[in-house]
C-alpha cells in the first residue's frame, strides 16, 4: 500500500534524458503493481507503485515531465524490463485525441484526464481563479499512491488540468486536506506581490497519519514542503491511526487561523497565529472524515449568522462557534443521499460573491474507462428556515445555466403526452430535465431511462429512491425533480435543492426505452428538457 520515496533494488532500469513534455507509461489491470522509483539528481527520489503493461496496454496514463527539461531521469522498476521499455517521452499523452471523448466519460462534470480522483482538496479562490485540488492516483483507474491533482477554471464549470501538485514523501502519501491564501504573511512566505498558497494535508503512513504543510508562490503549480513537518502528530494522544484530513481557514473575529482536523471518532478544532505551530482547543464526536466548517447567513440575512459542520458523509449540524469550539444547536441532519462523499467549501471566496460554495466527489465508477470518480456539480450552500427548522440548501452554482439550451418546455401534461415529448431524446445520455410531478391518483410515480429509475417517488412510504424524503409542504403531493443525465452518471436536485442524490447511470441496460414517466394518472405539471454544451474543448 506505502508510496513513499526509498530507495529500493530494481530489476530494470530506463533513463530518459527529457525533451518532451510527458512520459507515457502503459498500463494493465491483468498484471499486479509493482514498485517503480522516479530519481533526478539532486532531487529526493519519488516511488510509486504501477501496472506496466508488457503486452497490449488497457490504457496509458502519463506524467507532466515539462519542468524536468533536460535532466536526465532515471526509472527503476520491479516489474517486467519488457514493460519498462515500452516507457516513452513525447509532447502528446498517449492517445491524446480520444480524451474527453471516451464514451461514458462526463460531458459537464468535472473528470480526470486519466486515473483516479476522490476527494476534492484544497478548494481555494485566488486572483479569479477557482483552485480544485484532488485526491489523485495518476498511475491508475483505482485508488492508490495518493497525490494532488490540480484544475483550475475561472467559471466553476470549464476546468483545465495541470500538473500534479503534491507528490508523496518519505513522511507519507498525500491524504486529504485544504489550502488557504496567506493574505496576512503569518507564515512568513509571502513574496513581494504575491501571498502564498498555503496547503495542509494528511501525509498517510502505516505508522501512523500526520498533518502537513506546503506552501506556492506560483498559484498552485509548485509546492515546497515545509521543513518542520509535521505540523501535528496526534498518534499517541488519540491511540487511533484515524487523524486526518485538516481544513484550515481565518477567523477574522479573533484574528487567527483555525485548523478542523479529524480524529478518531470526530472533528477536532486547533488554533494557530503562523500557520505552523497548532494548539489543540476542543473534540466534537459523531463525525468521520472530510471535516467542513463555515459560516453562512440564515435565509440570507447577513446580520443573522450560523456555523455549519460536517463530516464525509455530508450529514451535517447547524450551531454556533467561538473560534475554539463548535457548540451544535441541532441534531445531526441529512439533505443528500447517493453517490457524493468528502464535500468541501471554497475558501477564500471574494466579499462581493460571498457565497458559500460546495465541491463533492461523485463516488461513480466508470466502467472500461482510463478514468475514475468525479465532481459532482459545484453547488451554492443555503441555509433556510423550513417549518421552523433550519435546514442545509444545496443548489447547482447559477453559472451552471449557461451550460443548458432549452428544447422543450410544457405544462399540464399527462404522462403519456409527456412520454411522447420524451421519444425525441431517448438517445440523448447528456440532458437536463425539469419535471415536477403531480401525483393526483398515484402513490409512487417517477421517470426510468433504458430502464434504470433516475426518480422513484414512493409517497406512501415517503421514500425517493429508497430513502425517506418529506415534501416541505406536509401534505404534498407534487415533487419538484431537477435531473442532471451524463453519460455514466446522474446527479437530481429535489424542490429546489432541499435535497439532492446522485448516482451511476446504467450505461450497461439493454433496455430499449428512452425517458420514461410512469405513475396512475400521473401528471406533470411543469417539463423542461435542455439540451447540454460540453464544458471540454472537444469539439461537442
Ligand atoms: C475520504 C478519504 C479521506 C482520506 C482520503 C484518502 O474519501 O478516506 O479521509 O484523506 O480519502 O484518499
Amino acid at each position: 500500500m506505502l508510496s513513499v520515496c526509498a530507495a529500493v533494488a530494481s530489476a530494470a532500469d530506463l533513463k530518459l534524458k527529457i525533451t518532451k513534455k510527458y512520459i507515457n507509461f502503459p498500463v494493465s489491470h491483468k498484471v499486479d503493481r509493482r514498485a517503480m522509483t522516479l530519481s533526478v539528481r539532486g532531487q529526493e527520489p519519488c516511488r510509486f507503485v504501477i501496472r506496466l503493461a508488457d503486452g497490449e496496454p488497457d490504457y496509458w496514463v502519463f506524467r507532466d515531465v515539462s519542468n524536468l527539461k533536460g535532466k536526465t531521469v532515471t526509472l527503476s522498476y520491479e516489474g517486467s524490463e519488457a514493460a519498462l521499455a515500452k516507457v516513452y517521452q513525447d509532447d502528446r499523452i498517449a492517445g491524446e485525441d480520444e480524451i474527453y471523448n471516451e464514451k461514458y466519460r462526463p460531458q459537464y462534470h468535472f473528470t480526470t484526464r486519466r486515473g483516479w480522483i476522490n476527494d476534492p482538496n484544497g478548494m481555494v479562490f485566488y486572483k479569479g481563479k477557482y483552485h480544485l485540488f484532488y485526491q489523485h492516483n495518476p498511475a491508475e483507474r483505482e485508488w492508490e499512491n495518493m497525490h494532488w491533482g490540480h484544475a483550475v477554471s475561472t467559471d466553476l464549470l470549464h476546468w483545465e488540468e495541470l500538473p500534479v501538485a503534491l507528490h508523496p514523501d518519505t513522511i507519507g502519501t498525500i491524504f486529504s486536506g485544504s489550502a488557504v491564501i496567506d493574505y496576512g504573511n503569518t507564515a512568513g512566505y509571502n513574496a513581494k506581490d504575491e501571498p502564498a498558497m498555503v496547503a495542509f494535508y494528511t501525509a498517510d503512513h502505516p505508522k501512523s497519519q500526520r498533518q502537513c504543510m506546503a506552501y506556492s508562490l506560483d498559484e498552485g503549480l509548485t509546492f515546497t514542503k515545509y521543513e518542520g513537518n509535521p505540523i501535528i502528530d496526534s498518534y499517541d494522544k488519540w491511540q487511533s491511526h484515524d487523524t486526518r484530513d485538516p481544513k484550515v481557514f481565518w477567523y477574522a473575529p479573533g484574528g487567527h487561523w483555525v485548523l478542523v482536523l479529524n480524529e478518531r471518532n470526530g472533528h477536532s478544532i486547533y488554533n494557530s497565529k503562523n500557520l505552523k505551530d497548532w494548539t489543540f482547543q476542543s473534540h466534537i464526536t459523531g463525525f468521520w472524515e472530510c471535516p467542513e466548517l463555515f459560516e453562512i447567513s440564515v435565509d440570507g440575512n447577513a446580520n443573522n449568522k450560523k456555523w455549519v459542520m460536517w463530516g464525509a458523509s455530508g450529514t451535517y449540524m447547524v450551531g454556533t462557534f467561538d473560534g475554539k469550539k463548535f457548540t451544535p444547536e441541532t441534531t445531526k441532519l441529512c439533505n443528500l443521499n447517493g453517490s457524493a462523499y468528502a464535500a468541501q467549501v471554497f475558501n477564500n471566496i471574494s466579499p462581493e460573491d460571498g457565497r458559500v460554495i460546495k465541491m463533492a466527489w461523485g463516488r461513480i465508477s466508470f466502467d472500461d474507462m482510463p478514468f475514475n470518480g468525479c465532481m459532482l456539480l459545484p453547488q451554492e450552500q443555503i441555509l433556510k428556515t423550513v417549518n421552523g427548522g433550519l435546514r442545509l440548501v444545496s443548489r447547482p452554482v447559477k453559472e451552471v445555466g449557461q451550460l443548458f439550451t432549452e428544447a422543450y418546455s410544457g405544462t399540464d401534461l399527462t404522462a403519456s403526452q409527456a412520454n411522447e415529448i420524451m421519444k425525441r431524446f431517448g438517445g440523448n445520455d447528456v440532458l437536463r430535465i425539469r419535471a415536477t410531478f403531480r401525483l393526483t391518483y398515484s402513490t409512487d410515480a417517477g421517470i426510468s431511462y433504458r430502464g434504470q429509475r433516475l426518480v422513484n417517488y414512493d409517497m406512501n412510504g415517503n421514500r425517493l429512491n429508497g430513502e425517506f424524503y418529506a415534501t416541505e409542504a406536509p401534505g404534498s403531493m407534487e415533487l419538484d425533480a431537477d435531473i442532471y443525465v451524463d453519460r455514466g452518471m446522474v446527479e437530481v436536485y429535489i424542490d429546489g435543492g432541499l435535497y439532492s442524490y446522485s448516482m451511476k447511470r446504467d450505461v450497461k441496460s439493454t433496455n430499449p426505452e428512452g425517458y420514461v414517466f410512469w405513475g396512475n394518472q400521473l401528471e406533470l405539471k411543469n417539463l423542461a428538457v435542455y439540451t447540454v454544451k460540453s464544458i471540454w474543448d472537444n469539439g461537442k
